[in-house]
């Protein structure tokens, strides 16, 4: 892996975003997965920005989601594609079909696992996967204890992810299971981006790259992963040992 530190979350940002632009002008047919969630969220906008001022051209890009919520509908101002159809498909009219993403009201679950993980089998592999990291160490809904190893999963939350998952929805939400891409998407992906911000993310940041990597922090595959950039604000590096943080 290799580290990048910018000093504050709007550089941090747009350096992301520029970095997956610079991806997609190599590769104009990618396959991209960007999380959900508040980590991304400037980097969709700095994508939007790049694609208006004709800077970037998405036009021949497919969008894989990186989770979603079971149970949970598209329409619901929480579920993960909710979230991104307002930050990114729809302010850039993004076609249905350019998008695969997990359905969280599917009847069954395996097959949606198996709906994502053939098309992504069909592409070789994602070209770009950018995720955020959870305070319990998580990556999309790898929760801990998760094999390396494996592609889409369903999977049972921990209560920590249930209780932090309410951030996401206005009002109170149950949480049980959700729907995920999995590790091995991470580490078979072209371009595999962890991305987080913020004093909050610094004690998780400090152990998924420093502690020697086990699947109780799903994040630490990051180190097992050669080609992986690992980018931060100050504030999430803010632990980390000197030679690492340099
Ligand atoms: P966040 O979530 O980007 O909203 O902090 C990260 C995660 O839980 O994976």
């Amino acid at each position: 892996m290799k580290i990048k530190i910018y000093p504050d979350y709007p550089t941090l940002s747009r350096e992301a975003a520029s970095r997956i632009g610079q991806y997609i002008a190599t590769k104009p047919n990618a396959v991209v997965c960007i999380a959900s969630g508040n980590t991304p969220v400037q980097v969709f906008h700095w994508l939007v920005e790049n694609v208006r001022s004709g800077h970037l051209n998405i036009d021949r890009c497919t969008f894989v989601g990186l989770d979603e919520w079971v149970g949970i509908d598209k329409s619901n101002a929480g579920s993960c594609r909710n979230m991104m159809d307002r930050d990114f498909f729809h302010p850039l009219d993004i076609k249905e079909s350019k998008i695969k993403f997990f359905d969280g009201m599917a009847g069954n679950l395996q097959q949606e696992c198996d709906r994502i993980d053939q098309f992504i089998a069909s592409h070789g592999a994602l070209d770009v996967m950018l995720v955020g990291i959870g305070l319990n160490g998580h990556i999309a809904m790898n929760e801990p204890g998760t094999s390396f190893d494996h592609y889409s999963q369903i999977i049972d939350l921990s209560e920590e992810t249930k209780v932090v998952g309410q951030k996401y929805f206005p009002k109170q939400t149950n949480l049980s299971r959700g729907l995920t891409l999995g590790l091995r998407h991470l580490r078979e992906s072209k371009l595999p981006i962890l991305m987080a911000n913020g004093q909050k993310k610094a004690s998780i940041i400090q152990k998924a790259l420093t502690l020697p990597p086990t699947t109780e922090i799903p994040a630490s595959i990051i180190q097992k992963i050669p080609h992986a950039m690992v980018l931060l604000d100050k504030e999430a590096a803010g632990l980390l040992p000197r030679p690492l943080a340099k």
